[in-house]
């Protein structure tokens, strides 16, 4: 039984007074959030405040990248400790915009899924094809890659511990989501390579998010999919009534599907 998880990726959006005017506004619409989380992914600079905000409410507090040391010479870079101490304990780590823009190697970012595991946070790893590569016929062939090196050398018992965040490159930004069976599919076969990697009673309960232009009126049937443990939203969550919506229409949908 999964229960369906929602990020919202605010990206490199907002002052630290917009931070705080859109997290209240996500925090007094989610009072209560029965069958289903919420996290949300602020800017490093927002962090403290929006964790602040958010101290008594059942959302969760997350971050959109980490370096894979505990501390060193590494100007500009922040790590696991200290986006923990902040309470930021779910980090997404291989977005497509850090792999394309920074150069992020699937090498790189799995020395940091294993360092998020190591610190006790939650990795969230992003993985998904280009326009081109789904042309050619390599959707599953690129997502396997990235799973198989994100994952490398982590063991079997912290598996479950990991989200996979599916989010095709061609769909993220563009308002053009993935069709919901177009998701499942990918979102089967990733979870079919966690049963190989790990074992089938841990696949079945790996969470595994859709993202690319998730927005109120795509959530419900996205969401609707038995593989579509929930949603990783970029755009949308920027406006807090429509993040709020994703998040209630994932709840009904996702907790009616699986039967929760
Ligand atoms: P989008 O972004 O919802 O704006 O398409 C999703 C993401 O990049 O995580």
């Amino acid at each position: 039984m999964r229960t369906p998880l929602v990020i919202g990726n605010w990206k490199m959006y907002g002052t630290l007074a917009e931070a705080r005017a859109l997290a209240t506004g996500i925090r007094d619409g989610l009072t209560q959030l029965p069958h289903v989380e919420a996290v949300l992914c602020p800017p490093f600079t927002a962090l403290a405040a929006v964790g602040e905000i958010l101290a008594k409410s059942p959302i969760g507090l997350g971050a959109q990248n980490c370096h894979d040391e505990a501390a060193g010479p590494h100007t500009g870079e922040i790590s696991p400790t200290m986006l923990l101490e902040l309470g930021a304990r779910t980090i997404l780590l291989g977005h497509s915009e850090r792999r394309r823009e920074m150069g992020e190697t699937d090498e790189l970012i799995n020395r940091k899924v294993r360092a998020v595991l190591a610190h006790g946070g939650t990795p969230v790893l992003c993985v998904g094809e280009t326009e081109d590569e789904r042309r050619q016929g390599l959707t599953f062939t690129t997502v396997e890659g990235q799973l198989r090196a994100g994952l490398a050398g982590v063991g079997a018992e912290d598996v479950p511990r990991i989200v996979l965040a599916y989010e095709p490159i061609w769909a993220i930004g563009t308002g053009v989501n993935a069709t919901p069976a177009q998701a499942a599919e990918v979102h089967g076969y990733l979870r079919g390579l966690v049963s190989e990697l790990a074992s089938k009673e841990v696949a079945q309960g790996v969470r595994v998010l859709y993202g690319g232009s998730v927005k109120p009126e795509n959530a419900h049937a996205l969401l609707g999919q038995p593989e579509i443990d929930g949603a990783l939203v970029g755009g949308a969550s920027l406006n807090a009534q429509s993040f709020l919506a994703i998040v209630r229409n994932s709840a009904r949908t996702g907790g009616a599907a699986k039967g929760d």
